[in-house]
């Protein structure tokens, strides 16, 4: 893709301040979140449990209860607003423009059908074809997925299929329709270790062959540096630090991302997952005014307390939200 054509450079999705809360929730849990991707690029948001990962991803997806209450300023995915798209629009987008794929693959695929029909259904929704040439398109997708025995499995239900598998199954049912965007929550941390690298190198050459955006929600640090191009870092509900992999790698600002940064172990079982920083992610009920990490932050100042520390650009491209960035300047005054 050139550079020079500025149609490249038009993200395939953006999101402009988005904004959830549940009912009787006294805080947002998603609060004036912004973010874009770029075409065939990968963006990873990361944080702790509870910090809103998966909320994000299920309003842009129209996935969320009714009980939720979702704001933006905007949003787009390609040339069209997505937030507030009449409901029979976005079942078409659902699954054609964009598509999901889960932690855990049960939860989205119906036991009572085979494996064969789910995708093919799909296809047929979303493409127009007839039965027959969907049940093709099942096959190519289950092929495309290294799904051995391909033929056969279009006739298993999805409890015949072991946790890889059905992982590899939901892929190929997420890229079915030539998706321009997947949004991937934590989709292989149910599976073994093995199988997860498997899964995630699977995920990446489909990626590259196809040019299809991807977010990815992670705990995994190790999958961030390996498979992202730009990373979130989100703490309850916030956007805290944003920039390519390598700027955040470098150089984190925000006292959170160091944090988890600098515990990531570099050897052991728990080889880079996001390792425990005192204290936990505050619920919607605690949530503080000022700075939300400022109860955990060793940084932290009375004025950090007052008012919420707003996302600051400070290199090109990169953003952090912290009044004491940089914290070099401190680190004689906190040791
Ligand atoms: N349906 C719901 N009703 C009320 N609160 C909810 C609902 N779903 C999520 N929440 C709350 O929203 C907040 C963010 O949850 P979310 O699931 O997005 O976290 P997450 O970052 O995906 O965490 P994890 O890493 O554990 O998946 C949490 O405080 C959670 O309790
Ligand atoms: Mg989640």
């Amino acid at each position: 893709m050139s550079l020079q054509n500025p149609e490249s450079r038009q993200p395939v999705l953006s999101v402009d301040n988005l904004t959830v809360r549940f009912n009787g929730a006294p805080a947002n849990v998603v609060d004036g979140v912004s973010f874009s991707v770029q075409a065939g690029k990968t963006l990873a948001i990361v944080g702790e449990s509870g910090c809103g990962k998966s909320v994000t991803s299920m309003a842009l997806m129209g996935l969320l209860p009714a009980t939720a209450t979702v704001t933006a300023s905007a949003s787009r995915l390609l040339d069209e607003p997505l937030l507030g798209m009449p409901a029979e629009r976005l079942l078409d987008v659902r699954g054609n423009r964009m598509a999901m794929i889960f932690q855990e693959p049960m939860t989205s695929l119906n036991p009572v059908f085979t494996i064969g029909e789910q995708i093919a259904e799909s296809v047929m929704r979303h493409q127009g074809l007839a039965r027959k040439a969907a049940m093709q398109r099942a096959l190519q997708m289950l092929e495309h997925v290294r799904v051995p025995d391909a033929r056969q499995r279009l006739d298993a239900y999805p409890h015949e299929l072991s946790g890889g598998m059905r992982q590899r199954v939901m892929i190929a049912m997420a890229l079915a329709n030539d998706p321009k965007l997947i949004i991937a929550d934590e989709p292989t941390t149910a599976l073994d270790v093995t199988i997860q690298a498997q899964i995630l190198a699977l995920v990446s050459a489909l990626q590259a062959q196809t040019g299809t955006s991807m977010i990815l929600i992670t705990h995994d640090l190790g999958v961030v540096a390996e498979v992202a191009d730009e990373v979130m870092v989100m703490y309850a509900g916030q956007v805290v630090e944003s920039g390519s992999v390598k700027t955040l790698f470098d150089d984190p600002q925000h006292p959170y991302t160091i944090g988890l940064m600098g515990s990531m172990p570099s050897i052991g079982p728990r080889q880079g997952r996001l390792a425990t920083i005192n204290g936990r992610v505050p619920t919607p009920a605690e949530m503080p005014s000022g700075c939300r990490f400022a109860g955990r932050c060793p940084f932290a100042i009375s004025a950090c307390r007052e008012a919420r520390p707003a996302l600051l650009e400070v290199t090109e491209g990169h953003f952090a939200a912290c009044i004491r960035a940089p914290l070099e300047q401190h680190l004689g005054a906190s040791a």
